[in-house]
């Protein structure tokens, strides 16, 4: 009907529409999302673990923008900083698991045989390539996930991936939150490196603050959150993270959970500690008005007895009554909540 000619300006001026930013189509903000059932406040939320790190090497920018994608409600970012005092996003204080630093900076370990981030500058870490994690024998920690000779993925600092989110959620109109966990408090304090202080100030600066920030800060510290509220006087949301060790145990006992309640918004607790106790571990925790957001759900990685990770997941969101979860794969749980919503970015 329109002629070769005519075909080669139909498809250049849909290249072109194609290039344009979102903000330039009238009416945008006004309709971006409105009707996403996920971006309702109360709703049970889906926290992207380490991004979408079920498809793409963890702790990237890249895994991070998929999960924005797949519909998650927040971001999570591991934080450790580096010898000049970056934030950056990272599970391990140790680098060799998820990056090749062993065959950029071969002398580099310390005693113990292993890569500090806290002895590389920034500079030096962006040098690195991220590859899927794997274990100290060189194997993969998940095999079928992204190929091991990943090129290009590099360890992004938490101020790359504030601006990332904050930019997506301006073009979306959507209001994607952060999750950072501030790691090995510990390690940081005796090491001289002022983890909690640099956060709070670089969440400030981006604009985080009051109760309804969308952000929340987590810790398996014991008083690491308790330190930011009460002698920093953070008023950010917060979460207590609460593994399977046996130094955990008297946090979750009602006592426990009362203590936590003082500083805290919520618990992250490993979910093996929801099952174990059929669902009472939540019911605890809202008495105290604390939520719930347990930690990890994998689809390559199911409890023994467990087929799919959509059925797991409605086990914790519906059955046990969790208020959130940590997965690698946000595409599942997001489908699980809100089984009509195709995740989608560009305005409808
Ligand atoms: O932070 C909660 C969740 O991420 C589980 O911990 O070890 O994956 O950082 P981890
Ligand atoms: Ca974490």
């Amino acid at each position: 009907m329109f002629g070769a000619y005519g075909v080669r300006m139909v498809i250049g001026l849909a290249l072109i529409l194609a290039a344009l930013p979102v903000a330039a189509w009238p009416g945008t903000e006004a309709r971006l999302f409105k009707a996403d059932p996920h971006m309702t406040k109360n709703h049970k939320i889906v926290i992207a673990h380490r991004g979408a790190s079920g498809y793409l090497p963890e702790h990237t920018l890249p895994a991070y923008a998929m999960a924005y994608a797949l519909g998650a409600d927040y971001i999570e970012p591991d934080l450790v900083m580096t010898a000049d005092h970056r934030l950056i996003c990272l599970h391990d204080i140790h680098l060799e698991s998820t990056t090749d630093v062993e065959r950029q900076f071969p002398a580099r370990k310390r005693a113990d045989g292993r890569w500090y981030a806290a002895d590389f500058t920034l500079d030096e870490i962006q040098q690195l390539n991220v590859t899927e994690r794997t274990q100290p024998d060189g194997s993969r920690v998940f095999p079928g996930r992204f190929k091991a000779d990943a090129q290009g993925f590099k360890v992004p600092t938490f101020d790359a991936v504030v601006e990332m989110v904050q930019s997506l959620n301006r073009e979306t109109g959507r209001d994607v939150g952060l999750y950072p966990e501030t790691k090995a408090p510990e390690f940081h304090d005796e090491e001289g490196l002022p983890i909690e202080r640099t956060l709070l100030d670089q969440l400030a600066a981006y604009g985080y603050a009051g109760r309804d920030a969308k952000v929340y800060i987590q810790s398996f510290g014991f008083d690491n959150l308790r330190e930011m509220r009460e002698q920093m006087g953070s008023d950010l949301p917060m979460i207590q993270l609460i593994s399977d060790a046996p130094a955990y145990d008297e946090l979750v006992t009602p006592a426990g959970l009362a203590t936590i309640a003082e500083y805290a918004d919520g618990i992250g607790p490993d979910k093996r500690r929801i099952a174990d106790t059929h669902g009472g571990l939540v019911k605890l925790a809202h008495a105290q008005g604390l939520k719930v957001h347990p930690y990890t759900f994998r689809a390559d990685q199911l409890p023994a007895g467990t087929r799919r990770l959509e059925d797991e997941l409605r086990r914790y969101y519906f059955q046990y009554g969790v208020d959130g979860l940590f997965t690698d794969f946000t595409d599942i749980a997001v489908e699980v909540i809100h089984p009509d919503y195709r995740p989608r970015l560009y305005p409808r």
